[in-house]
């Protein structure tokens, strides 16, 4: 059975774009319904118009979070959103909206979680001379990267590696992820579970 997505952004939105393609070739029985950005120049909400989806912004900047939070809740709630995918929202969710919404917001990092929390995820590895790092999709809770992880993939670092080829290798393996967590999420979701 498949969700009524929103996908959240704040820039490029190549995971947004990922979603949305295998929603569209039916990979995904899912459809993507709505994406907020909390960045009024964020990319992916070009890319998103041109699929005739359904585009908000929320600038993240001159709300506060209180009133970020809870437009952005009745927004998810007129769309009748089932699914919340964060694919790139450089923004925290409060413990409060969190809570409003169990099990039903994912994230993607571009780390093998607990490792590498944060920002710059990939220049993180790429410091500490890490041999492998990846991606990880994850339900998200009040800890900033810290809920319940649905799936990794390792991705190996070699010696050529700077920050732009490794986000570049990860990133490939990112989109890959998402969409796979998301079909098991589609199977769970017609048994009734998550
Ligand atoms: C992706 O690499 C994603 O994992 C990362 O931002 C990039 C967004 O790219 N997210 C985080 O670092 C969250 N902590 P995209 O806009 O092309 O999907």
């Amino acid at each position: 059975m498949g969700f009524k997505i929103a996908i959240l952004i704040s820039g490029r939105g190549s995971n947004m774009n990922n979603i949305i393609e295998a929603c569209n070739n039916k990979k995904l029985c899912s459809s993507v319904n709505l994406v907020v950005s909390n960045k009024s120049d964020a990319h992916g909400l070009k890319v998103a118009s041109k699929y005739k989806i359904k585009t908000h912004i929320l600038d993240g900047k001159n709300l506060a979070t209180e009133n970020f939070e809870s437009l952005l809740d009745k927004i998810l709630k007129k769309n009748n959103i089932n699914l919340i995918c964060l694919a790139g929202f450089m923004k925290i969710l409060s413990k409060k909206f969190v809570k409003k919404w169990p099990k039903m917001i994912l994230n993607i990092h571009p780390s093998i979680l607990p490792y590498f929390k944060g920002l710059n995820a990939q220049k993180q590895a790429i410091e500490n001379n890490a041999k492998y790092s990846g991606c990880t999709v994850h339900f998200v809770n009040e800890v900033m990267d810290g809920g319940e992880i649905i799936d990794q993939k390792i991705v190996n670092i070699s010696t050529h590696d700077d920050e732009d080829s490794l986000s570049k290798k990860i990133l490939m393996e990112e989109h890959k992820l998402y969409i796979k967590v998301l079909k098991r999420l589609e199977k769970n979701f017609g048994k009734g579970k998550q």
